[in-house]
């Protein structure tokens, strides 16, 4: 122990102060006489005599040992004013003793007050990292929390990028309370001459006094660019692995230069002392492990954004007329929910979307028609009442029936020139053949009326009319089995007074939206996803209760699904991918939508923000 933290004693007593500082202690004591101005190093009081009513206690230090024989002074030690040199020395050197052991103790609870302080520093900086989702907040508040713990100026973090040839060290984020920079994202190769490096590739902490002191012997090299380009100077600098559950390095944190570090114990030189090692390392480890839950969860998302990507695409394969149908839905579903909050209109006031919900909203959108997959591909794709070959029977039929009638005419005609006279044989020739004229015209007009038919455009009660005369048409010995040329299966489809599908053919389109939902039950979603069946499923429903598959009153309907059918009734009118329909100019689709809200079936105040916010515009109109 040197003079200057040698402890002090305090006598109130003259004759024994004398007596006591011509003793000679086994370790050095400075003697006072009288209270100093400074009494935190006083080990001990020796109050006696005249001296006792004027001692207070707040004079000295909590640690002070109080020495008296007056007990009303409530002594930590009881001492006599006969005790002999011996005795004196003795009782001194105890109370050096007992003062030093005090000292010490003290110093363990402040570290042990310090040290739980940290721990619980720790734990409230574990639960804010496993509940923080965003990988990009994530990092900031590892970067932020670690310096505040490390109490220093600047903190860095750096990810490793596995890659199959070689990998690469990803300097992610950096703060410097000092400095300014303007930080870029930076990578690298990852090798061992950086200390970053050096420590993501060996798993090594690397706590560093001074790094302008490195000898260069070293396998790893400072890096001063950032010192000389802002004039900074790195001191301490304290290099620590993210090691993740598996034990594996993910990263690297490091924080440089302490604001207030304590002062030098010889067995712990460093400014980021042992303790401080140990929980900023225990900060990295769950650091590593949050990191990689959020990249886990990162990853999961792009699984998924794939894998719904992917059944979006298979159903437009399916039916390629309308591919990109669903993609566009969900850009003008989430737009049109966007912009719901600002539209000023009062009952959308508190609608507001998380990012979670446009997540859910935007899945829901893209999966919409899923259950087309259910939906057979003869029906799905069908752009005509016929498909090419039942239109190709039609026409050999025809064709069949045109030849009979001819070859008919010429049996006749031959077995009339045997039979009839000279000159009715040229009026009953003429007859016949004028009939069979008549026919084969007739033939003619089914032939055009069947082409005609099979469009899915509307057809008139005149056409109509004349597929009766076509259904009632008999022909003789057909090779088809049958007396009339058309079935009644073909007749009923060429007999469709709207678009191209019949009854049961439209109901079995329609079911998509049941398979929809029927499908996206059997995902198992997360929480944050679980609505998606239900919202994609109400798409075809209708505020007055007349939509499909449920029937959903108007209470019944999402407003996420309120927002989805606009879109999708939007982009089925202006697409142009649909061959068997011109695609409408967005005036005239808009004009459609405005008028289906008036009849009270879609949402009207919806249709308003989609015009008015002109969320049509998202994408150029498509009418040709
Ligand atoms: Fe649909
Ligand atoms: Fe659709």
């Amino acid at each position: 122990m040197d003079s200057n933290s040698a402890p002090s004693i305090i006598v109130f007593d003259d004759g024994l102060f004398k007596t006591l500082s011509s003793l000679n202690y086994s370790c050095k004591i400075n003697w006072l006489k009288v209270e100093s101005e400074d009494q935190s190093d006083t080990a001990a009081a020796i109050i006696m005599g005249e001296f006792v009513q004027k001692f207070h206690k707040k004079l000295l230090n909590s640690s002070c040992l109080v020495l008296a024989d007056d007990e009303s002074l409530q002594p930590d030690i009881k001492i006599s004013n006969s005790f002999t040199p011996t005795q004196w020395q003795r009782t001194l050197e105890l109370v050096i003793r007992l003062w030093l052991g005090k000292q010490h103790l003290e110093a363990i609870e402040t570290d042990l007050s310090s040290l739980k302080q940290q721990q619980s520093d720790l734990s409230e900086i574990s639960i804010a990292l496993s509940a923080e989702k965003n990988l990009d907040k994530l990092l900031s508040m590892v970067l932020e929390e670690g310096r505040r713990l490390a109490d220093c100026e600047g903190a860095s973090l750096f990810l490793i990028h596995e890659q199959e040839s070689s990998s690469e060290l990803i300097f992610k984020l950096t703060l410097n309370e000092s400095v300014e920079s303007n930080f870029k994202e930076k990578r690298f190769p990852l090798n061992k001459k950086s200390l970053s490096g050096y420590v993501a590739i060996t798993g090594e902490t690397l706590n560093i006094n001074d790094v302008y002191w490195l000898t260069g012997s070293e396998p790893y090299a400072f890096d001063s660019s950032f010192d000389e380009s802002t004039g900074y100077k790195t001191r301490e600098l304290l290099t620590m692995p993210m090691r993740n559950y598996d034990d594996k390095i993910i990263g690297v944190l490091q924080f440089l230069n302490r604001k207030n570090p304590e002062q030098n114990d010889e067995s712990d030189p460093n400014s980021f002392n042992k303790d401080l090692c140990k929980t900023l390392s225990a900060l990295a480890s769950q650091a590593a492990v949050a990191i990689d839950n959020s990249l886990l969860i990162e990853n999961i998302h792009n699984l998924f954004e794939g894998f719904v990507s992917a059944s979006v695409k298979a159903i437009e394969a399916r039916d390629p007329v309308t591919s990109g149908h669903s993609f566009r839905v969900a850009d003008y579903t989430i737009e049109l929910a966007q912009s719901l909050r600002k539209s000023g209109i009062a009952k959308f006031k508190n609608i507001h979307f998380s990012r979670d919900e446009i997540r859910e909203l935007r899945y829901a959108a893209l999966l919409h028609d899923f259950g087309k997959v259910g939906v057979s591909e003869r029906v799905l794709v069908k752009s005509t009442k016929l498909d090419d070959s039942r239109l190709e029977i039609l026409r050999f039929r025809i064709h069949w029936q045109k030849q009979k009638l001819q070859k008919d005419f010429y049996k006749k005609s031959l077995q009339l020139t045997h039979k009839v006279e000279r000159e009715a044989l040229a009026i009953q020739l003429k007859q016949i053949e004028e009939v069979l004229e008549e026919e084969l015209r007739k033939l003619d007009y089914f032939e055009k009326l069947i082409d005609e038919s099979n469009k899915p455009t509307i057809l008139d009660k005149e056409s109509h009319h004349h597929l009766c005369d076509l259904k009632c048409y008999q022909v003789d010995s057909a090779p088809w089995g049958e007396s009339t040329l058309i079935s009644e299966d073909d007749f009923l489809r060429l007999s469709v007074t709207r678009g191209s599908l019949t009854e049961q053919e439209r109901l079995e389109i329609q079911s998509h939206v049941s398979h929809t939902y029927e499908y996206l039950l059997q995902i198992p979603w997360t929480p944050d996803l679980k609505n998606i069946p239900k919202i994609a499923a109400a798409h075809h429903e209708k505020l007055d209760g007349s939509g499909y598959p449920f029937g959903l009153s108007a209470a019944e309907i999402p407003v996420q699904s309120r927002v989805m059918t606009i879109a999708d009734i939007y982009d089925a009118l202006t697409a142009r991918d649909r061959p068997y329909k011109s695609s409408l100019s967005a005036e005239i689709s808009l004009d459609i939508l405005q008028k289906e809200a008036d009849k009270g079936l879609i949402d009207a105040d919806l249709v308003k923000v989609f015009i008015e916010a002109e969320i049509y515009k998202l994408i150029p109109d498509q009418a040709v």
